[in-house]
């Protein structure tokens, strides 16, 4: 995916794009790139191959002086990352450009078309040939010329373009790929998310696929591809800046980590009242939630290995055979599914485009999807019967953390409150589950306390060849994730495997220079985890345990271990989490990795 600004307005555009590319870096990083339309008249365009530091040591801190202009960080589809490649294109006569996040897909056959008749194109990249096609509808007028190049286009776009001989007017559209509209005061946004606006207006539009945004300083216009004129509500970006800041911390990632005591209360916040667990967002939904006899959840990478604990809490507590795929694979062996099913989404950022085709492809069938994820407005919100959102607010780091522990906490709070509503669990039951819940948060800042020690660890495990993570039943997705972890940012090969199946296999892999990361927490299977946990030991691995507090036994096994308070079974993957998201954290810094911006991956993925 990649990261869209424009603006429009009195202020100099030039900084409001740095800004704004500098907030939506962690959206793709492999090149960087601005243009404006200048005081003088003429199209500027500057862009770098690399990071938007690249771009802002090119244009030496003054770029020219402009109201209006466009920015792109790129995360590269078609065409390697360099500076022909990088974001704006321009078409033959220098006066158009254009912004792109997503992928045309018939780029080919529009490419060889524009060639014959007498464009030349330049660059490797599938945008480019946008620029070209409103080159030829343009008559005066951007805006018909945008809408008559979208006709043309298959696949997936969310694109600004902008005329140098309209020198106040931006026009944004969006198709399967994110972009808001920012409301100023005599001054107008368009944004692939809030992050990169919110400092200059919380007032946003979020576009809906097929909208085409007209702007004008202070003034939006949106219509279809038709041009038939289209209403769409303002909405109020609930968090500040600041939010998007890392607040003293050397990185987002680590500020993240300490934010999730307040994730889990924000989580809670309006669910959780008095004794009882009530997810108001499912009440359109209730009738139909009645029925229900079985369970899928789909999602990718981080969110698929929260949307294991959900679905087997949902077989377990709703008595439904349930379970979780990879969005990327549902769609290729979807299981029966009718309206009795329950699709549950799973995605921070709404917008990953496996999760939403195979969400898609379930509502097509018929099945009832709820989706579960952090941003309001995004695109998989538009293909749920039911939202319910992380309320963890913005995510910058690449890794994810917060809203992990977030994702977990409300798909135990959706199966709750289902399984009450099929009168499969008592109200006691829940009472006791709201009990742990009310605790989580201050539990889960016990847990980061008692991981001081990962700092020093990492020091002692940074010469690992590759790590092997176990858990068993809940801990299994926690170990999934600390691997996870482990990969993204500090670059090692680290597996996650359920414990059980380390003996038909990895269990080669160990010895003195492959350490065991076992999830050892209280549950049912610590008996059986703790031989696992001794299997390895006795390949010569050292052995690093994530353990309850108050564990004597397993200090005595473990080579370190690594602390957390005690909760309920479903709840522990939450807290068993976090040690091991400051373990992964500290590797990196120790290995002198990227930790925000972890080389080749995006924060999130809108391409399939
Ligand atoms: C990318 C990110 C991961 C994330 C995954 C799914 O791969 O790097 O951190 O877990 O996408 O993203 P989503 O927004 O759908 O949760």
């Amino acid at each position: 995916m990649c990261g869209i600004v424009g603006y429009t307005g009195l202020r100099q555009a030039g900084p409001v794009l740095l800004d704004g590319l500098r907030r939506l870096e962690y959206r793709g990083y492999d090149s960087a790139g601005i243009a404006l339309v200048t005081d003088d008249g003429d199209l500027f365009v500057e862009k770098r191959a690399g990071k938007v530091a690249n771009l802002e040591d090119a244009l030496a801190g003054d770029p020219p002086s402009a109201g209006i202009g466009l920015g792109h960080t790129r995360w590269a589809t078609h065409g390697r990352p360099s500076d022909l490649n990088a974001h704006p294109h321009s078409d033959c006569t220098g006066r158009i450009t254009v912004v792109h996040n997503g992928i045309v897909e018939n780029f080919r056959e529009l490419r060889g078309e524009l060639a014959a008749h007498g464009h030349s194109l330049k660059s490797e990249t599938d945008t480019e040939v946008v620029a070209h096609l409103v080159e030829d509808a343009y008559k005066g007028d951007l805006a018909d010329a945008v809408r008559a190049a979208l006709r043309r286009l298959e696949g997936a776009y969310a694109l600004v373009v902008m005329h140098r001989d309209e020198p106040e007017r931006l026009v944004g559209a969006r198709f399967n790929a994110p972009l808001i509209v920012g409301v100023g005061d005599g001054e107008s946004f368009l944004a692939s998310d809030a992050a990169a606006i919110v400092a200059y207006t919380k007032k946003v539009i979020f576009l809906a696929d097929g909208d085409v945004a007209d702007l004008l300083p202070g003034k939006v216009t949106i219509t279809d591809r038709d041009g038939n004129a289209i209403q769409r509500v303002i909405d109020i970006i609930p968090w500040s800046a600041e939010a998007a800041e890392k607040g003293g911390y050397p990185h987002f990632m680590l500020k993240e980590i300490h934010e999730q005591p307040t994730a889990l209360t924000s989580a809670m916040a309006g669910r959780v009242r008095g004794e009882t667990i009530c997810l108001e967002e499912l009440d359109p939904i209730r009738e139909r939630l009645a029925d229900i006899d079985r369970v899928e959840m789909i999602a990718c990478g981080t969110a698929y290995f929260a949307s294991l604990v959900g679905s087997s809490l949902m077989q377990d507590w709703l008595g439904v055979s349930a379970r979780s795929t990879v969005a990327s694979e549902f769609r290729y062996s979807p299981p029966p599914i009718d309206a009795r099913t329950l699709v549950v989404a799973v995605t921070q950022s709404g917008e990953t485009a496996d999760t939403i085709a195979a969400a898609r492809l379930a509502g097509d069938r018929g099945a009832l999807v709820v989706a579960v994820t952090n941003t309001v407005g995004s695109a998989i919100t538009r293909e749920a019967h039911a939202s319910v959102f992380l309320q963890a607010g913005p995510e910058v780091a690449v890794a994810a953390t917060k809203t992990f522990v977030a994702q977990v906490l409300t798909l135990v709070l959706l199966t709750a409150e289902v399984s009450r509503q099929l009168g499969r669990r008592t109200l006691e039951q829940e009472h006791e589950l709201v009990k742990e819940l009310r605790l989580l948060p201050a539990k889960a800042a016990r847990a980061i306390e008692l991981s001081s020690v990962a700092e020093e660890m990492a020091t002692r495990y940074a010469d690992a060849v590759g790590f092997m993570y176990i858990g068993r039943a809940f801990g299994y997705p926690a170990a999934l994730e600390g691997a996870l972890k482990i990969k993204e940012i500090s670059y090692l090969h680290a597996e996650g495997y359920a414990a059980g199946e380390l003996k038909h296999g990895p269990i080669s892999l160990l010895d003195a220079d492959v350490p065991l990361v076992a999830v050892a927490t209280r549950s049912v299977v610590y008996e059986k985890l703790i031989s696992n946990l001794m299997e390895g030991q006795a390949r010569d691995a050292r052995v690093i345990a994530v353990a309850t507090e108050g564990d004597e036994n397993i200090a005595k096994l473990a080579t370190d271990v690594l602390w957390v308070p005690d909760t309920a079974e479903p709840l522990s993957p939450i807290l068993a989490v976090i040690p091991l998201q400051l373990f992964a954290y500290h590797m990196a810094v120790a290995r002198g990795r990227d930790v925000d911006q972890p080389r080749n991956l995006a924060k999130s993925v809108t391409v399939e």
